[in-house]
């Protein structure tokens, strides 16, 4: 049985976890392979809410197991808040949730220094969600991390120490801050490490077991391909490999091993933080998607930069992903757009026409969109649950956006809601 990948194909909320939800009815396992706390995905089962961090949204079906592998950053404190959470609610979460002993772990000196960098850029920031990403990555990669195995061995305060005097000399020499004491940069991580250990374990081992016994397992990406360290717009990405591309290094489940990629596409475009965002509509249209929508950062609550669907992006990630289905969210937010929008080309400055999306941020500031206007509708979607339900209009614009991107559309979100879901038919 091969493993299913969910991933996100613009900059990130796409909604899913939404999807994920629906698909994981089906599945063994659900697996987190690559971010962290950044992610913030959002599953309503029954007009009740539940926001997602680290802990893979699986833990909305009970008894499913699920599981963080080896790619996450992780933060114990804030997994450890949230399975409380989860457990104020009634969910058993200790009992089925795996976090890789080989997990990289997010200190909480990594949150302190990245909210010094990001100061220090001023308008140049990135506009990251400030939970010790970028730092806990750039340490994996200098090979000064610590890992969740780490945390709980003997003489793991040592090693802490020496590694905290060193980005104190970061913190005091190049920020000229007081430096950071053991008690709130380090200790927690261990507190937190040691109420959790029972739930660490090998990752990569129980899931290749799983795969041998034919279980479904199901990968649930983080953030999206365009938000990707490697394809997305850099150095306005995350530090990860947001994409399918992440799965087998993030998760120790050998590439053929995946055999179905579902990729996520907003029916319009969100962006949150800094960087090109070549759609964005900065008039009331884009106000209007923002509130109907309710396009607020689940994990930082900052306001979301809206805009028109971008084919030439989404083809570019559909591309990459090696997308075989999509999934496309919140077709009804467009309901009572006058006219909707959709960007099928990107102008250069010669005048020229191109269906490349661009490698550097200079090229990709320079062009324009070309658009396609399509006619909108007016009636609500949210109870629709067949394409026939759906107004002409609105049938139309899912088949362009599928036939623009190239992959055919195996579900269509309509609502928040688990169900309110629409199986398309090729
Ligand atoms: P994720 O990070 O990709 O999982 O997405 P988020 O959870 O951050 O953001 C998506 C938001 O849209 C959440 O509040 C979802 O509950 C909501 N949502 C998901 N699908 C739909 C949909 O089809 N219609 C509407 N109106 N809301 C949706
Ligand atoms: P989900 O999984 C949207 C954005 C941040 C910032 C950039 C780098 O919910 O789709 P980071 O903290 O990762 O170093 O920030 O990436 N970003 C997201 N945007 N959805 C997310 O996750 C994001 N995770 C990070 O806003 O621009
Ligand atoms: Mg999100």
């Amino acid at each position: 049985m091969p493993a299913t990948v969910v991933v996100g194909l613009q900059w990130g909320d796409e909604g899913k976890a939404k999807v994920l939800d629906e698909l994981s009815e089906r599945a063994d396992i659900v697996c987190r392979f690559q971010g962290g706390a950044n992610a913030g995905h959002t599953v309503v089962v029954d007009g009740e809410k539940y926001k997602f961090h680290l802990v893979p949204c699986g833990i909305a079906r009970p008894g499913k197991p699920c599981y963080v592998g080896n790619g996450v950053a992780l933060d114990p404190a804030g997994l450890l808040d949230e399975v409380r959470h989860f457990e104020g609610r009634g969910i058993d979460v200790r009992h089925r949730l795996v976090v890789s002993n080989r997990a990289h772990v997010v200190m909480p000196y990594h949150k302190s220094v990245e909210a010094l960098a990001e100061k220090a850029l001023g308008d140049a920031k990135i506009g990251t969600t400030l939970r010790g990403i970028g730092p806990c990555y750039a340490d994996k990669y200098s090979r000064t991390g610590f890992r969740m195995a780490d945390l709980v061995r003997d003489g793991f305060a040592e090693r802490a120490k020496a590694r905290l005097a060193d980005v104190n000399a970061i913190v005091e020499g190049v920020y000229h801050e007081k430096p950071l004491s053991f008690d709130e940069a380090v200790a927690p991580a261990i507190d937190a490490a040691r109420e959790l250990a029972p739930m660490v374990g090998d990752v990569a081992k129980l899931l290749n077991d799983a795969l041998d016994a034919e279980k479904e397992v199901l990968f649930e990406g983080a953030q999206a391909m365009l938000l990707d360290i490697d394809f997305g717009t850099y150095p306005f990405v995350t530090s990860s490999n947001a994409s399918s591309l992440g799965v087998s290094a993030g998760s120790g489940v050998a590439p053929w091993r995946i055999g179905h990629v579902v990729g996520l596409l907003k029916a319009y475009t969100t962006r949150v933080g800094e960087g090109p965002f070549p759609t964005e509509a900065n008039d009331e249209s884009g106000a209007r998607l923002r509130e109907k929508g309710a396009e607020f950062g689940t994990t930082t609550g900052r306001p979301r930069r809206c805009g028109w669907f971008d084919a030439v992006a989404s083809r570019y990630s559909v591309r990459l992903n090696g997308v075989h289905e999509l999934a496309i969210s919140k077709l009804d937010v467009l309901s009572g757009e006058p006219v909707v929008k959709v960007a099928t080309a990107y102008r250069l400055p010669d005048g020229s026409t191109t269906q490349q999306f661009p490698a550097t941020l200079d090229d990709l500031a320079a062009v324009e969109p070309v658009y396609e206007e399509h006619e909108g509708w007016t009636e609500p979607l949210g109870s629709a649950r067949e394409p026939g339900d759906l107004p002409v209009a609105a049938r139309r614009y899912v088949e362009r956006l599928t036939e623009l991107v190239g992959v055919q559309a195996g579900l269509v979100s309509v609502g928040e809601d688990r169900g309110a879901t629409i199986r398309w038919k090729r």
